[in-house]
């Protein structure tokens, strides 16, 4: 059985052991820097022991797993680098790039760089990887844990502060979408409730359509010449929606790259 050790239990951490742990597939060891989080995490899923340091973790896993903050990830690094031979090093930390993760461990230690994005929580995330040298050997079993929590694939490293600002920031995007929605249903007259699942529904099937045809064909499917929707897209795009966007996307990827420093 893998061995997966994951230092730091919260949003991400705590999704991708909980996850790994309901599999069965995995022999799981957590660690927290609020020990009473990863105690209890322990005791609510079965087959997770608790460590009570981070150097426990390593020295009980093949696979260990940093979801920490990034500013947290070097204090994490030096704390576990005299176990982590033979090893391989998974940091999901935004913005930390690989080569300062295996600056600070032993020559030669495998590397992997994954991007996750919050709908993990429900196992419908979406996730990048990237490896050092040492690591590739590696992606194929830390590629297979990640599928537990959603969709992953392979991207080169220099590509992560554009999925960054995509698919990590992406949820946040979809929620002021769906906002705005919602209070320009309440706006037209349309009970809260009433447009806020409406609106949910909507995003939740539009996404469904999404996943085989392409974004521009479910667009025409609705958008009947001289319709009401042509008539929305006209005006949307008349107040910069698409500009807008690309202009989100591109201050969230130097944001990014801002704090890799
Ligand atoms: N949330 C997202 O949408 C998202 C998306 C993509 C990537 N990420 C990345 O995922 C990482 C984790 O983010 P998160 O949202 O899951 O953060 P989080 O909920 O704050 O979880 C981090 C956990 O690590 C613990 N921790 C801090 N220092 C530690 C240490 N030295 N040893 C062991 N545990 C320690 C924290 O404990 P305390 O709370 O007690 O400090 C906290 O429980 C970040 O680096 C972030 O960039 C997050």
């Amino acid at each position: 059985m893998e061995r997966v050790g994951i230092i730091g239990v919260g949003r991400i951490g705590g999704s991708l052991a909980a996850r790994l742990a309901a599999s069965g597939e995995f022999e799981l060891t957590v660690s927290d820097a609020y020990e009473e989080q990863a105690r209890r995490f322990s005791q609510e899923h079965q087959r997770v022991r608790f460590a009570s340091d981070n150097l426990e973790v390593a020295h009980s896993s093949d696979v260990i797993v940093v979801a920490v903050k990034p500013w947290d990830v070097a204090m994490v690094l030096e704390g576990i680098a005299g176990e982590v031979g033979g090893k391989a090093i998974v940091s999901v930390a935004a913005g930390v790039q690989i080569p300062a993760i295996s600056g600070r461990l032993p020559e030669g230690a495998a590397v992997l760089r994954v991007m996750p994005n919050v709908c993990a929580a429900v196992g419908r995330g979406s996730a990048v990887v990237a490896a050092n040298e040492a690591g590739e050997a590696y992606l194929p079993r830390v590629m297979k844990m990640f599928g537990h929590v959603g969709d992953v694939m392979e991207l080169p490293e220099r590509l992560f502060d554009a999925a960054t600002a995509l698919h990590g920031s992406g949820p946040a995007y979809v929620a002021l979408f769906a906002d705005s929605l919602v209070q320009a249903g309440v706006r037209a007259g349309i009970p809260r409730e009433v447009a806020r699942r409406l609106v949910n529904g909507t995003i939740e099937g539009t996404a469904v359509l999404l996943k085989d045809r392409a974004a521009h064909q479910v667009r025409d499917e609705v958008m009947t010449p001289g319709g009401t929707t042509a008539a929305a897209l006209v005006a949307m795009e008349k107040a910069g929606f698409v500009g807008a966007i690309h202009d989100g996307v591109e201050a969230a990827t130097e944001q990014s790259r801002r704090l890799a420093g």
